[in-house]
């Protein structure tokens, strides 16, 4: 029988740093997760590793614990990179197709691609990844893969995500000190969503929020590609903190209420009251509403930037596939009525269900998405993909810093 590859991903987040070994079933589009782990993060500020070292040791424990359960080694991983420093924009190429017979070929989609990357970007900022929406040749728009085709004037218009690359590099360098490789980084968005979303969602037009820990990271497909992403510096975590601002707990105890009285953020009004004796041997008491007037304000901020993001680019209402939400944070009871509301499109929790055995958890779609994303990378690079140009990959940026 033909054996599958092994392919290990690492979900370096600020609440958690998770990391999953899986083997593809032969012939079949499901996952047989053979080991996972995870643990409390440290040394990452909203989805940015500050701290490789610190980071390093994190990923090498918990790495080593699925590895354990696993029951193989594994020495490279694929990890997501995150952080508000990430940003899109879309630009347009074009070339004359270069081959007497106009027969176009992967050399002219690699230079309508290049011709479309002339624009100017801040300092230290670089484009990590390429997403090309759709192809024009003599003017017949729509085109996804124009290879074969005939023509003499080829177009493109990409969507091109970019970020810090010291922020990049700090990733890898936590990678290398854990004594891995990096098999490639991957777009935290971009991971996330591989995970929860269908290919009919990607068509119909979707926005996918991925409620992390410090992070909130959206991103919105349409006809199938990539339209925009962008990560927001706020998350589950500043509702944690303005609970224990507004009840006067540390944040252990402010997380405790949150995820113990989390159907008040957003449930139904209650004027009940609740008890709590604390660790200190003290109690404390308070209504179920004042949860939900220090925490309500915060989610409707967040889900307001998030607003902001599809009025950028005209979206705002205007996509059929609605809103997945997911991660750690889109476990808040009724966060998903609400966001309906607030939001005006139709909602649903997204995690990842092509892997197990493993429990159906929104906070694992990131995750999940890596082993995908790098199951796609291999399997262009084995050919069983036959169309490049599509994952243009971030890890030879890197290569200079592999041993
Ligand atoms: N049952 C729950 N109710 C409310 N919030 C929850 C629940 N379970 C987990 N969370 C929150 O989810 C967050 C962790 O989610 P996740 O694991 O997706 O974050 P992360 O990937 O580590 O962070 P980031 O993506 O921002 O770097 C924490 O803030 C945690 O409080
Ligand atoms: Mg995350």
């Amino acid at each position: 029988m033909n054996k599958t590859p092994i392919i290990a991903g690492v979900d370096v987040g600020t609440g958690f740093v998770k990391a999953i070994i899986v083997q593809k079933e032969p012939e079949e589009k499901r996952f047989k997760v053979l080991g996972k782990d995870e643990n409390i993060s440290s040394g990452v500020r909203k989805g940015v590793v500050v701290d490789p070292d610190r980071v390093g040791k994190i990923i090498q424990e918990t790495l080593a614990e699925a590895k354990r359960e696993s029951g193989h080694e594994v020495d490279e991983v694929y990890a997501n990179i995150n952080g508000i420093h990430l940003f899109s924009l879309s630009s347009k190429g074009l070339i004359s197709v270069s081959r007497a017979d106009q027969e176009i070929a992967q050399e002219d989609v690699d230079r309508v691609i290049e011709a479309a990357k002339t624009f100017s970007l801040p300092a230290n900022k670089e484009i990590l990844q390429i997403f090309p929406r759709e192809f024009i040749i003599d003017r017949q728009r729509g085109i996804k893969n124009p290879i074969g085709l005939q023509g003499v004037r080829l177009e493109t218009e990409i969507v091109a995500v970019g970020g810090f690359s010291s922020y990049s590099r700090n990733l890898s360098q936590a990678i290398l000190n854990a004594n891995l490789q990096v098999s490639d980084l991957i777009l935290d968005p971009i991971a996330t969503a591989s995970s929860v979303l269908t290919l009919k969602d990607k068509e119909e037009g979707v926005l996918v929020i991925d409620f992390g820990a410090a992070t909130t990271g959206i991103s919105v497909y349409e006809e199938g590609d990539l339209l925009h992403t962008a990560v927001l510096p706020m998350g589950a975590n500043n509702i944690r903190n303005d609970i224990a601002i507004g009840l006067r707990v540390d944040t252990e105890t402010a997380e405790f209420v949150k995820n113990k009285f989390g159907s008040c953020i957003l449930g139904p009004k209650t004027t009940k009251k609740e008890k709590l004796k604390l660790s200190s041997g003290e109690e404390i008491s308070f209504q179920r509403n004042e949860i939900r007037k220090i925490a309500e304000p915060r989610i409707n901020e967040i889900l307001g930037e998030v607003e902001k993001e599809l009025k950028k680019i005209s979206k705002n209402k205007l996509l059929p596939g609605g809103v997945v939400l997911t991660g750690g944070g889109a476990k808040i009871p009724h966060l998903v009525e609400f966001t309906k509301k607030r939001l005006e499109l139709p909602c649903r929790i997204g995690m990842p269900r092509r892997f197990f055995p493993l429990e159906e958890d929104p906070s694992l779609s990131t995750l999940c998405g890596l082993v995908l994303c790098g199951m796609e990378i291999e399997e262009e690079e084995e050919g069983k993909i036959n169309f490049k140009g599509i994952l243009t990959r971030i890890k030879k940026l890197f290569q200079v810093f592999l041993p």
